[in-house]
């Protein structure tokens, strides 16, 4: 594999990749497709709002050209959530929450006021739910990761399709002797296996501790994984983390119906500003459970530096490290505030038809020779997905392309896309329809020390991944029209990754 860097490697590696011709969709008038476009799907219509609401709030990623299709990475922001938050700030005269004083209680006024706010967005009563302030999702699972009380005998069970954040309980898990187990989720349609998880839900011994783990929504193909697995669980005596960071952007998470013991998100996520704010929505009894490893300023109600003992504080404050991220989380009940002005069922209508429309697009596209040129992976149908797909284009002899050169072609072309696993390992290794022999440890000695490119070769992936787009409040139809023109940009061309450079990471 050629290593090279620098700005000629660049101009040659995606040369290949640049259009000769102009798009085959370029020809067919974008006015047009959409009239058909809406025709298809005539519901569309009633979402006209938010195209208003794109054109103001969001009139910077038109201005700048920007086609962004990252949802999945990070929401955008309204510029009314900023100037109400400027405005905020501007007014008030605010101190650290930890004390009484004017400033200070004024502060933890409007740190409360999110909270109950955060409760009241999710459906969930303050008698059965408790949230904890973190920097983002994955600060909600370490905290469940490293005070569950795991014992030697006890079970972790998780999906194959997490994000890393989830899989890194098993750290935990495997540090105090519980046992790890992962749930299949296998291609094509990347939908867990549901006997063998009912099985394993049935199977935990008397007496064990058991915490099972999945997403709400995958965050590598936007499979949606059913909710009425937290029943089921709980049924059985397990604590259940539904990771729902990709799930709650455009969908209603009611935890009045469905009551899991602990759901981390990232704020950002939703409605893109503040970053920097996540919350772990804990059931009080759930959190009860949890023994944190250690305490830290504003978690203890007493402490005696020479007698060494603590007493932790109850709920929320035993679980808030320090000082929370005071200014910024104001910024939460703004952006829930405008979640609700803009709609969840209006963003889930919206999400649901550009998808479907894109699904369908990118699916029906085929080389001159009759193959198809994109690989989907999950579900056949775009409806059993939230608003993500990963896909991968193929040359006309059905070779995957190299996602770099994707990568480079998007940013040309001023796309924002994602690339690679997304930091779900899992999702990416049963779509390649990677078994665990594959990937185990002992089956390549000496892979710690392989490159990444070496690695890739070695377990023989195609490529490191995907290509993930995803769709979020503020998609347009222009937007997802120009993606299919980028795919066709891609019809019966050939990979030519040599020139690329080394990849650094998954
Ligand atoms: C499903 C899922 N869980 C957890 C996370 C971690 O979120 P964060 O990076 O904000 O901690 C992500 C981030 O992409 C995600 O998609």
């Amino acid at each position: 594999m050629a290593i090279a860097t620098g700005s000629i490697l660049e101009s040659e590696a995606t040369a290949p990749y640049r259009p000769r011709h102009r798009p085959v969709v370029a020809s067919v008038q974008l006015e047009e497709t959409r009239a058909s476009f809406l025709a298809e799907f005539p519901s569309f219509a009633d979402t006209a709002h938010v195209d208003e609401l794109r054109r103001y709030e969001y009139s910077r990623v038109d201005a700048a050209g920007q086609v962004y299709l990252d949802y999945a990475g990070g929401g955008l922001y309204a510029n009314c959530q900023v100037r109400a938050h400027a405005r905020m700030l501007g007014e008030g005269v605010f101190g650290n929450p930890h004390s009484l004083n004017p400033t200070s209680s004024a502060m933890t006024e409007l740190v409360e006021r999110a909270r109950a706010r955060v409760l009241d967005f999710f459906g969930a009563s303050p008698e059965e739910y408790d949230v904890v302030f973190t920097a983002n999702a994955s600060g909600a699972l370490r905290l469940v990761g490293e005070a569950y009380p795991f014992a030697p005998g006890d079970r972790f069970l998780l999906l194959i399709d997490n994000h890393n954040s989830v899989n890194g309980i098993r750290e935990f898990a495997r540090a105090r002797g519980a046992r790890t187990t992962c749930v299949p989720c296998p291609a094509p349609d990347l939908r867990l296996d549901a006997s063998f998880l009912a099985r394993n839900l049935a199977a935990l011994p008397a007496g064990r501790r058991g915490l099972f783990a999945y997403p709400a929504q995958s965050n590598f193909s936007g499979v949606r994984h059913s909710l009425d697995w937290v029943e089921e669980a709980q049924a059985h005596g397990w604590h259940v983390v539904v990771d729902c960071a990709a799930f709650v952007p455009t969908s209603r998470l009611d935890l009045a119906r469905c009551q899991p013991d602990f759901v981390p998100i990232s704020f950002y996520k939703l409605f893109g500003y503040p970053t920097g704010v996540g919350c772990l929505l804990a059931r009080h009894d759930a959190l009860a459970c949890l023994a944190r490893p250690w305490f830290a300023g504003g978690t203890i109600t007493a402490v005696s530096a020479q007698g060494d003992w603590h007493r932790m504080a109850p709920g929320h404050t035993a679980f808030e490290d320090g000082t929370v991220n005071y200014l910024s989380i104001p910024a939460v009940e703004i952006g829930l505030d405008w979640i609700d002005h803009v709609g969840v069922p209006a963003i889930e209508r919206r999400v649901q038809a550009l998808g479907a429309w894109l699904h369908d697009s990118l699916g029906r596209l085929r080389h001159s020779n009759g193959r198809p040129a994109v690989a989907i992976y999950g579900p056949g149908r775009w409806e059993e997905r939230g608003a993500t797909m990963a896909l991968n284009f193929l040359t006309p002899d059905g070779r995957v392309v190299d996602e770099r050169i994707i990568d480079r072609t998007a940013r040309d072309q001023k796309l924002s896309l994602r690339t690679g696993c997304f930091c779900n390992p899992g999702a990416g290794e049963a779509a390649f329809g990677l078994s665990p022999a594959d990937v185990a440890l002992d089956v390549l000695p000496g892979r710690m020390e392989l490159s990444i490119d070496d690695y890739i070769d070695a377990i023989g992936l195609p490529s490191a991944g995907a290509i993930r787009v995803s769709l979020g409040l503020a998609s347009n139809f222009d937007d997802v029209y120009r993606f299919v023109q980028f795919a066709h940009t891609f019809l019966d061309r050939e990979s030519h990754a040599e020139l690329l450079p080394a990849r650094t990471g998954c």
